[in-house]
């Protein structure tokens, strides 16, 4: 063997050198917590395909909120379920939806939270669709000016950030246009630009009871076959005005989070959703995995893809993972 070999092994020798060459890192500030809030009071029910996460009333939210806070997650993103569906999902603008109540109340709690909203229409509309119907199929067009109407309503609930998750074409420009013409300029924009048809949304939708009634949403959510279409995507939420780029979901995906971190100059986001969490969490509790590892191996990978965002379940316990490996340093 040659004597001067280039030896990548002496800078794996000890913790530190690795801490010294170490090219990504996790931290709590990457990290936004998804809740989903209900009608009531008093209430916090485990969601049965997502373990430790809740169903919470508005009081219950505010606590949580408050924990996150605390452990110095900058951002949780507010999911509802309403008190009453409709055809065009009406209660998605109502100011005293568990959406808009929990946006108030934790402002006020936490007053430097950011709260993200996340605006589409399936929790809301009887039939489960992302917009109104127009036969069996989504009405672009006219349900443009509803999703503006959530986006804003958000605002004046309190929202720093509007998250769009609907994919109808156009929605960033008239949610833009809207926020900007109400006094909300300073509120941003944060698209689900690429957002894929997936299996992986299986859970959320019992979690948040949006499953569409009938056919799927392969009309309006993009094709998992497709690179070229997701920088399409892109160049048209940039062009609308989207403050931060999502990439949804973000495990199966994380070629096109790369390709995306290297064309634009804006923050890019992942969406870790509730498939790949429950995945982790089943086979966590079969003791098949190690959690902790998996969780923060799997968090990691979506920072080196190129992600400077990651929505997750997993936040509250992965903050506490990295507090902990902090204080041991
Ligand atoms: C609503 C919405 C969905 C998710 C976020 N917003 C579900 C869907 O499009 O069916 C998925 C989140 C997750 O699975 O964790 N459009
Ligand atoms: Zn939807």
């Amino acid at each position: 063997m040659k004597l001067n070999l280039l030896r990548p092994r002496r800078l794996r020798r000890t913790p530190l050198i690795r801490d010294m060459v170490r090219e990504t890192s996790l931290s709590v500030k990457d990290l936004i917590y998804p809740i989903f809030v209900v009608p009531g009071e008093k209430i916090k029910e485990e969601i049965p395909s997502m373990p430790n996460c809740y169903h919470l009333s508005v009081d219950q939210a505010v606590l949580l909120a408050e924990k996150i806070f605390q452990l110095g997650i900058p951002a949780v993103e507010i999911f509802g379920l309403p008190e009453y569906k409709d055809e065009t999902g009406s209660s998605a603008w109502n100011p005293s939806s568990p959406v808009q109540r929990a946006m108030k109340a934790i402002k006020e709690a936490v007053p430097d939270l950011v709260i993200v909203g996340d605006v589409c229409l399936c929790q809301y509309t009887s039939h489960g669709h992302c917009g109104q119907l127009c036969g069996q199929e989504v009405d672009n067009d006219a349900t443009l000016p509803l999703l503006a109407k959530v986006a804003l309503s958000q605002a004046e609930s309190g929202a720093d950030m509007i998250a769009p998750s609907d994919m109808m074409d156009g929605r960033v420009s008239v949610i833009r246009g809207a926020l900007d013409k109400n006094g909300f300029q300073n509120v941003s924009v944060m698209s689900y630009s690429v957002k894929y048809a997936s299996a992986y949304y299986g859970p959320f939708r019992d979690a948040a009871d949006s499953a569409p009634h009938f056919g799927d949403r392969r009309g309006y959510q993009m094709d998992p076959a497709n690179r070229r279409e997701a920088m399409k995507e892109v160049e048209l939420d940039m062009d609308e005005g989207a403050d931060i780029i999502m990439v949804k979901p973000a495990l199966a995906y994380l070629d096109i989070v790369r390709q995306v971190r290297d064309r634009i100059d804006r923050p890019v986001a992942v969406y870790n959703v509730s498939g790949e969490y429950a995945m982790v969490k089943a086979a966590a509790q079969k003791g098949w995995i190690d959690e902790k590892r998996i969780v923060m191996e799997t968090l990691l990978s979506m920072k080196r893809a190129g992600a400077d965002i990651i929505i997750s379940y997993h936040s509250i316990d992965a903050a506490r993972w990295i507090r902990e490996e902090e204080g041991r340093l």
